[in-house]
This record gives structure tokens, C-alpha cells and sequence, in this order.
């Protein structure tokens, strides 16, 4: 390859959401967690960036079009991504060199209410990071997703989860090496089999737009009467949730995740001022999710994120039987009947490779 052909050309990823089970919630200035979280990453919600890109010396400011499912990006998703741009280009200079055509589009429907900004922002920072790899202006010797990680932590803090496949952390803790405020690090090496085939029903109870983003939420957390104590709630539950995934401990998995859940909407809720994402058909389908593991004994887990939709964690060697539980009783609770069947994932894609 050349010097001209690697400054021209066109790169694609593929990168999923991520659902949190220890949440991020709570953030410093710079995109620094208050505390430590941990998430799995998801298979079939991703989304799908390519961007074509070209050189110019002369150029002082990165030129951005952005397009999203082949129309000109809503306001809301353009602002965000092109700030995003700007906050790079302060720690990465050589990027203000580039024109960029970001063409983005979503596998889940932007009516399914699924945040799409961990899977959105790490799909650009991946194809971003991989056209300042190929201009020369990443360290040979830095660690290529480490480096995404840290730059889609700039663009939205659960984005830098999302670079890997399986279980992530993203956060300082003395308990995990190489653990960093700055990016997030693969938890792989020691899940327990148990842990490493689960299923994530996403129960769409509405689609709805939020009333409120997550950045506004963190931000609520800075004053927050009990943020101490979730400071410190957090990294407890982080030591005992690692130690489950290592020992593949089912129940406590559901009585951490469970609590983790209901612990950020009480935060939500005893926020100034207070807020309630939570809808009737969400309370509905937590009882009926104790009420089914009541009976069944089987280690189903419910957790939400910053919204009303349930995600129901599951081994999948229960797969029949969770899925006839969805459809003969919580189907009726969600929007449409809609729910996403999707599971642990194995990471991002890279689709195109033309220089
Ligand atoms: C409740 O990553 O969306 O989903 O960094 O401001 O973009 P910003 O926030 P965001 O917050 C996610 C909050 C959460 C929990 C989690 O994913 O850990």
C-alpha cells in the first residue's frame, strides 16, 4: 500500500449494543465513570458505520457528512456524532485532515426504544481508529481495540464496552489488571461455561423517546444525596459479580443484576428533580419474571437500562422453555407484542476493507 492509497478510502464495522449488568450511571468531567461498570455484549442490535474517507493536507477541520439509513442523519444523532468528531480530533490533530462520508444504519428498529449509542459510537470510533491505523498515526505497538475502546468512551461511555465480544468492564478497580477509567478491558479469560451461552430477550414495552437522556441522568448523580453510597454499592457488587461469572453462580448473578437494575431506577427516582422511566407493563413483567423463577426454579434474570424495556437474561440451554414463557405471558405486555431475541455476542465486524 502506498502513502496515497492509505489516506483514500472506505472502511466498515459492524458493532453491537451492550447491556450493562453493574451500570455505568454517574460521570466526571472528560467521560470519567463515577464508578465501575460491567457489561455483556450483544449479537443481533448493532450498528453498521462506514465511512469514505480522503486526505488533505490543507484541510485545518475534518469536513463531516453524515447520513443515517441513506437519508441526511436527524439533528439530534448529527450533533452528537459530530461533536464526537470535534472531541477526537483534539486528541488525534491529524484527523482534522479528512473529509468523512459516515453512512450509518441500525439492525433494530429505531422504534424498538434500544439506546443505540453504545452500538452507534463504537462502530465510528472502530472505523475511525482503523483509518488513523492505516495513515501511520496510531503507536505500532498499541493495542488496536484498546485504543477504540478509549476513543468511543469519548463519543458515549457505554460505547467502550462495546468493542469486545462477551463480558466487558470499563472502569479503575484494583480487582482487574490493565483496568482503566479511559477505556474498557475484555473479561473473557475466566467466565464460567455457564455464563458464556446466554440469551437477552429484549421486551420492547415502548417505543417511545425517552424523557430524559442518560447524560442528563449522570449528570443529576453530582449532587445526588446518595451518590457516596452508590459509589461505593457499585464497586461492592462489581467484587461480587466478578467472582459469580468466575464461579458461574446463578442465583447470586440474579441478585446482584436484579438489584443493579432497580437500584438505577431508585436513583432516577430520588434524583433533583426526580424522574420515572418505568411504565405499568414493566412492573407487570418483573413480577411475572420472580413469579415464573418462583415456580420453574430456572435462573432467569431481569435488567433494564435508562427506559421502560426489560431485558430478560437467560442460559440458553432453557431456551424452549423461556420462550414459551415469552410468548404465553409477557408478549402481551409489550408493544405490539414486539421483543428482540438476542444473546451474548462475539464483538464487532470489520466488512470492508478497500483502500
Ligand atoms: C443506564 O453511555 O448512554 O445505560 O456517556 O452520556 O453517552 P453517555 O451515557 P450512556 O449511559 C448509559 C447508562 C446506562 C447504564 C450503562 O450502560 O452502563
Amino acid at each position: 500500500m502506498n502513502q496515497q492509497q492509505a489516506f483514500l478510502g472506505k472502511i466498515s464495522w459492524r458493532s453491537p449494543s451492550n447491556i450493562a449488568l453493574i451500570k455505568y450511571w454517574g460521570k466526571k468531567a472528560g467521560q470519567i465513570p463515577a464508578s465501575p461498570s460491567i457489561s455483556m455484549t450483544l449479537s443481533k442490535s448493532f450498528t453498521q458505520c462506514t465511512v469514505s474517507y480522503d486526505f488533505h493536507s490543507a484541510r485545518l477541520r475534518s469536513e463531516v457528512n453524515l447520513f443515517f439509513n441513506h437519508q441526511p442523519a436527524p439533528e439530534n444523532f448529527a450533533i452528537k456524532t459530530t461533536d464526537f468528531i470535534r472531541t477526537l480530533e483534539t486528541v488525534f490533530p491529524f484527523l482534522c485532515h479528512f473529509r468523512l462520508t459516515v453512512h450509518t444504519f441500525n439492525s433494530f428498529p429505531h422504534s424498538a426504544g434500544i439506546a443505540s449509542s453504545a452500538s452507534s459510537m463504537s462502530a465510528l470510533a472502530l472505523c475511525i481508529a482503523t483509518i488513523l491505523s492505516r495513515s501511520g498515526q496510531l503507536p505500532a505497538d498499541s493495542d488496536f481495540f484498546r485504543t477504540a475502546s478509549f476513543m468511543a468512551r469519548l463519543g458515549s461511555g457505554s460505547a467502550a464496552r462495546s468493542v469486545y465480544g462477551g463480558y466487558s468492564l470499563w472502569g479503575k478497580t484494583p480487582l482487574v489488571e490493565n483496568s482503566s477509567d479511559k477505556y474498557a478491558v475484555p473479561l473473557n479469560d475466566f467466565i464460567h461455561p455457564v455464563f458464556r451461552e446466554y440469551g437477552d430477550a429484549i421486551l420492547v414495552v415502548s417505543s417511545g423517546t425517552k424523557e430524559i437522556s442518560s447524560s442528563a441522568g449522570h449528570a443529576m448523580m453530582q449532587n445526588h444525596s446518595y451518590s457516596e453510597g452508590r459509589i461505593r454499592q457499585a464497586g461492592e457488587r462489581l467484587e461480587r459479580l466478578l467472582q459469580v461469572l468466575k464461579e458461574g453462580k446463578e442465583q447470586k448473578f440474579t441478585d446482584i443484576v436484579e438489584n443493579e437494575a432497580l437500584t438505577l431506577h431508585a436513583l432516577m427516582m430520588s434524583s433533583e428533580p426526580a424522574f420515572f422511566l418505568l411504565q405499568p407493563e414493566t412492573i407487570a413483567i418483573l413480577k411475572k419474571i420472580k413469579s415464573f423463577r418462583a415456580h420453574t426454579n430456572l435462573p432467569v434474570t431481569f435488567t433494564i437500562d435508562a427506559g421502560p424495556n426489560v431485558h430478560l437474561l437467560y442460559p440458553l440451554r432453557y431456551r424452549k422453555e423461556i420462550t414459551g414463557f415469552i410468548a404465553s405471558e409477557l408478549e402481551p405486555h409489550c408493544e405490539n407484542r414486539q421483543w428482540i431475541d438476542d444473546g451474548i455476542g462475539s464483538g464487532p465486524e470489520q466488512l470492508i476493507d478497500e483502500v
